[in-house]
């Protein structure tokens, strides 16, 4: 029998208390950080949807493989089991632990990528472009165009263009490319899914071209549930095994294990190559710490070796894609404009379609971001022309970015159906609010990254 109501796949063992603020409060928090949400402390926001990576909530079995933590130096025993598991899901020779995603995209960059060297993707995610740049090579994204278009629905908006891979492969540039990067979920793109079917045409290609072909598999569960769902080929199939059989097409992935590692911390580097994993190995022992723990402590490899065991678990994510797109039919209901289909692990609001009078120059995507947590205590992230724009010297305004989203990323099993609900008024009352919504300008900024730090004022 079907039910509409969606359940959590769990019940609640500890809980921690939300904070309930006033509008006045809220007000005078963002005055007080010169309306940057990241300056907000955790206890002046009611529902924190700035991202889903190491936000979520760890469970009783978990928490006791905390307790069977081993703290040895070398060989601990939590190494072994967290080897295990990953060597069972991914298949892959060499296994890598670091401290977090960005980590392992540091050393690949180090190890793998030289200076004008060219790295096609689907997409890339702001810190694995951002390792590719300082690496002095050229990151490309080559979505596929349905990707780019924001709001009409497709199933896999995530999928690289092939021709234009294979024109890349092809060209003169071919021997810059040292592997091709696909990113599961495409997160910069709205959380949307690669097809099994796409990342075989790249296993494909890289095999003509003898590339190297890699993962960024952050979200690699909530994929395989989008494919379980979206392809027919793998519909009767368990997410565990269409999982498995992803990484099995790649010759190694970088991982942040702070999404679908179900940990609060925790990242890795796999590599089928001996020889590039020693170098990776030996570049670990410089910055994150001996092969068998890499930055991490032997109870964090413990954690998210239990994690992989649960997060391909099929209900979790039919409840956390459904929890998504249950707040993307509010927002549609309510006249949002939002990236379609919803993506795995959080909404994405078109600012720029929402707010056509504010330019990218004046933030349309903070205005919107600032009046939620000024509505209900939600923290969003901006992801527009604040994020990812250039500033201009001589007071020119600045070069903008592609797009003007919104974030509301949900952390993993933490917010309940009416945290949900409760975020919907939000949405409903936003756009009671949107014709009086005002731009923004930067007062002051740093030169890198300048989102997290910048201070800015509201223009009146
Ligand atoms: N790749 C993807 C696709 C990511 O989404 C992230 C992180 C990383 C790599 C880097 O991993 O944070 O462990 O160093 N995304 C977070 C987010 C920060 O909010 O989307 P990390």
């Amino acid at each position: 029998m079907e039910f509409k109501t969606i359940i959590e796949p769990f019940k609640i063992k500890s809980v921690e208390a939300l904070p309930i603020t006033s509008k006045e409060q809220r007000l005078e928090f963002l005055k007080r950080e010169d309306w940057n949400l990241f300056g907000l402390k955790s206890q002046e926001v009611t529902i924190d949807l700035l991202t889903d990576s190491g936000t979520g909530s760890m469970s009783s079995e978990q928490w006791a493989s905390i307790m069977r933590g081993d703290e040895s130096y070398a060989g601990s025993l939590s190494w072994q089991r967290f080897h295990d598991v990953v060597s069972e899901l991914t298949g892959y020779k060499n296994i890598i632990p670091t401290h977090q995603g960005r980590a392992s995209e540091k050393i690949l960059a180090s190890i793998a990528v030289n200076q004008g060297d060219i790295i096609p993707s689907n997409s890339h995610f702001d810190t694995t472009r951002a390792n590719f740049e300082f690496a002095q090579s050229e990151p490309v994204d080559l979505l596929c165009k349905e990707g780019l278009d924001l709001l009409t629905p497709a199933p896999f908006k995530g999928n690289i263009d092939l021709e234009k891979l294979e024109d890349l492969l092809k060209s003169d540039n071919a021997k810059k490319v040292p592997f091709v990067l696909m990113t599961i979920t495409n997160n910069t793109g709205g959380g949307q899914p690669v097809s099994m079917k796409n990342l075989k045409a790249v296993r494909e290609l890289c095999n003509k071209y003898n590339k190297m072909m890699l993962l960024d598999a952050c979200r690699f569960a909530e994929n395989a549930w989008f494919v379980s769902q979206r392809e027919e080929e793998y519909k009767n199939v368990e997410i565990r095994e269409i999982a498995k059989e992803a990484f099995r097409l790649a010759d190694g992935c970088t991982i942040s294990l702070k999404k679908d590692g179900f940990g609060n911390i925790g990242g890795l580097l796999a590599l089928n190559d001996d020889n590039l994993a020693e170098e990776a190995r030996n570049l670990l022992i410089l910055t994150e710490g001996f092969p068998t723990y890499g930055g991490l402590a032997g109870r964090d490899l413990d954690a998210l070796a239990q994690g992989l065991k649960e997060i391909t678990d099929k209900n979790y994510l039919e409840y956390r894609a459904k929890s998504i797109s249950y707040l993307a039919d509010k927002a549609i209901q309510y006249g949002i404009p939002i990236v379609q289909p919803a993506g795995g692990h959080a909404l994405y609001i078109d600012a720029k379609t929402f707010l056509p009078n504010i330019p990218p120059h004046e933030y349309p995507g903070h205005s919107v971001a600032c009046e939620l947590y000024l509505l209900g205590g939600v923290r969003g992230v901006e992801l527009g022309t604040l994020a990812f724009g250039v500033a201009q010297e001589n007071g020119e305004p600045d070069k903008p970015a592609t797009h003007e989203l919104v974030r509301l990323a949900a952390p993993r099993r933490t917010y309940t159906q009416s945290h949900f609900d409760y975020v919907g008024e939000v949405l409903e009352k936003l756009t009671e609010k949107k014709d009086t919504l005002k731009g923004f300008k930067v007062i002051k900024q740093p030169k890198l990254l300048r989102h997290f730090t910048a201070k800015l004022e509201p223009l009146s």
